[in-house]
């Protein structure tokens, strides 16, 4: 029988799945990863994911750098290099300090995943310009910065056989709801809208350089962003209307498919977006049978 483990917090229902152990196969030996966000929720699980799967990992946070450290820790302890680096991504200037640094230590870098990303919902008539502008700068502004900078990279380097037989990957963080419209989020909404289409142009432009880009858009994943989803068993309740699935899901789902994306496994996939999300693009509510 598959190794599972039983979500202590879901509430007993017919439908309550359980989840597998996640698994990291080691196929990024030699390799140096920058992921943005990386000391809490989908980014930490990404992190100590690639960490797992054999890279080097550079762990940026931008407050509680206590977090970073443990991630890096934790990386170290699996027998792989890592290294805290504090940086705003939405700063051009954080940035590039970031990515200096990072190169410096590690000698290059081969993935980028930019994960960083914040919520900061209001009803549109209540939304404040400087609620859309954190939005759209860190979510959107921060992945563009942070990928140009990884391109730099890749591109200076080129590929190396041994490696990896790309010059570089890179993943973009969305959502479902580059996809689904979400009222009350529309400054999220569009961010996440506009990282598809970033993620799409910037693979098409780089795949001549032989480095491939791609997304993942989770669903609803236990994290701390959404704890008002799942915290409750009568919030969980709701949340499972929306996932055909029946479970939340964790943030190593989403480091698996990270790895899994950036490994020479995926070396014909550029330019997708995988959805890692319970069948929630699925629209369940428009089911009409029973
Ligand atoms: C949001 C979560 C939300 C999920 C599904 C994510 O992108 O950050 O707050 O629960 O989408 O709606």
């Amino acid at each position: 029988m598959a190794e599972s483990i039983t979500d202590p917090t879901a509430p007993a229902s017919p439908g309550a799945r359980q989840r597998p152990a996640p698994r990291f196969p080691v196929v990024l030996e030699g390799q140096a990863a920058l992921v943005t966000g990386a000391n809490s929720g989908i980014g930490k699980a990404v992190a100590l994911g690639l960490g797992a799967s054999g890279a080097d990992v550079v762990v940026n946070y931008v407050t509680h750098p206590e977090t970073a450290e443990e991630v890096a820790h934790q990386i170290e302890a699996g027998g792989r290099r890592a290294l805290a680096i504090k940086a705003d991504v939405s700063s051009e200037e954080d940035v590039q300090a970031m990515f200096a640094k990072a190169i410096g230590h590690f000698g290059t870098l081969h993935i980028g995943v930019s994960n960083a990303g914040l919520q900061r919902d209001a009803p549109l008539l209540d939304m404040t310009l400087k609620q859309w502008n954190e939005v759209i700068s860190v979510n959107l502004t921060g992945q563009f910065l942070c990928a140009r900078e990884a391109v730099r990279e890749f591109r200076k380097r080129g590929v190396v056989r041994d490696i990896s037989v790309a010059a570089g990957k890179l993943v973009f963080m969305s959502s479902v709801h580059q996809e689904i419209p979400w009222a009350g989020h529309v400054d999220y909404a569009a961010s996440k809208g506009g990282v598809m289409q970033l993620m799409r142009s910037i693979a098409q432009e780089v795949a001549p350089l032989a480095i491939r880009a791609n997304a993942v858009a989770p669903g609803a994943i236990r994290t701390p962003i959404n704890r008002p989803a799942w915290e409750t068993p009568a919030a969980y309740r709701d949340l499972m209307t929306l996932v055909p699935y029946k479970r939340i899901g964790e943030p190593e789902d989403i480091a698996q498919a990270v790895a899994w994306l950036v490994s020479d496994a995926a070396d014909y996939v550029t330019g997708a977006t995988l959805f890692v999300d319970g069948g929630m693009t699925l629209y369940p509510g428009f089911t009409t049978g029973g």
